[in-house]
């Protein structure tokens, strides 16, 4: 079986051919347009797509040397994301999938990247539990089938992704900060500051991040810009131990208590090196399996949405060509 891929959902557009469960080919093309802004703007993206998006097709059939007949069927994300770069990739789908008279796959993105870990894993199985932090997400979520999740945490302000974007803007670091921060990081003392780590009263398993950034923001201030500029690589060490430490306790500590033997990362944070080291050497003192997809598959690519659509192809989960793009799609309004 053969799933073309289509994921516009952000500031990426890529494009993925998928033969069974092997990648053939997964072009990922980011735009950098949007580091002057310091962050994505949503016009420009849904207009880089556009400009983008059918070469980047053509590139993929050529490279994979697959034709569009040979396609059994089209999966793109619906949501969440942006809706101007949703509808770019979703209508392209459409028009693609009706031309062709191929099947049309609607994805969510955000179970795509949970996703992600069976390319790289093909004997991971269900149940086990989830760490998925993004851009926009920061849960703990059960996963127990395809289509079957329980959320048992979640930030209840700034997502992880979020907060190292944060971080790397008020240090004037670029955008997305993420790697950066975690490229920086390594040549960096994690114990020059300590910055807050948040408990959660009412529920554990949940997280907070946004006093952490308000800690750096206050320091900044009160320091000043040169200090900050000379300490960089110590604050980003020491900003990125407080959040992989939070995320690592909370993750683990679930596991435990309902006695989860198979730990999964996904999403874009998933690719931090710090966080990669911290949850494996943890995990092993429980005796817990950790997964995590390699870092092309971390970050958003197509190749986890046609993996997806591949189980939803399998499945006869078919989407009709009236199909919307939701911005704020998630696992519990979607299954
Ligand atoms: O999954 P993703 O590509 O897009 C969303 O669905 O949100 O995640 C993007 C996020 C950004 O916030 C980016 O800064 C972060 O993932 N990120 C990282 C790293 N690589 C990407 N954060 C920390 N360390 C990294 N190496
Ligand atoms: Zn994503």
């Amino acid at each position: 079986m053969k799933i073309l891929g289509i994921e516009t959902s952000c500031d990426e557009t890529s494009i993925a051919v998928l033969d069974d469960k092997s990648v053939l080919v997964n072009l990922v093309s980011s735009q950098s347009i949007h580091h002057q802004y310091g962050g994505v703007v949503p016009e420009v993206a849904s207009r880089e797509h556009m400009r983008i998006l059918e070469n980047l097709v053509t590139e993929a059939l050529v490279k994979s040397g697959i034709n569009l007949t040979d396609i059994d069927g089209v999966a793109v994300t619906r949501g969440p994301g942006l809706m101007g770069a949703l509808l770019v990739g979703l209508s392209f789908a459409k028009g693609l999938a009706y031309a062709t008279g191929k099947t049309l796959l609607a994805v969510n993105h955000v179970e795509g990247h949970i996703m992600a870990n069976f390319l790289d894993h093909p004997e991971l199985e269900y149940p086990f539990l989830c760490l998925l932090v993004s851009g926009g997400h920061s849960q703990i979520i059960m996963v127990n089938d395809f289509h079957d999740y329980t959320i048992l945490g979640r930030s209840i302000d700034d997502a992880a992704g979020e907060a190292f974007d944060k971080a790397a803007r008020i240090l004037n670091l670029g955008y997305p900060g993420g790697p950066i921060v975690d490229r920086l990081a390594q040549t960096g003392n994690p114990e020059f500051v300590h910055f807050p780590r948040a408990n959660i009263k009412d529920n554990p398993m949940n997280f907070s991040f946004s006093g952490l950034k308000t800690a750096l923001l206050y320091l900044v201030r009160q320091k000043g810009g040169d200090w900050a500029e000379k300490h960089k690589n110590d604050l980003c060490a020491s900003f990125q131990e407080a959040i992989v430490e939070v995320l690592v306790k909370n993750v683990i500590e679930t596991a435990v208590r309902r006695e989860c033997r198979q730990l999964v990362l996904a999403g874009g944070v998933a690719a931090n090196s710090r966080l990669r080291t911290r949850i494996s050497e943890i995990a092993l003192q429980y005796g817990i399996s950790v997964y995590f997809p390699s870092l092309e598959y971390c970050t958003d690519n197509a190749a986890m949405i046609a993996r997806t659509g591949r189980e939803l192809f399998i499945r006869q989960l078919f989407s009709s060509s009236s199909i919307s793009a939701v911005p704020n799609l998630t696992l519990e309004n979607d299954f």
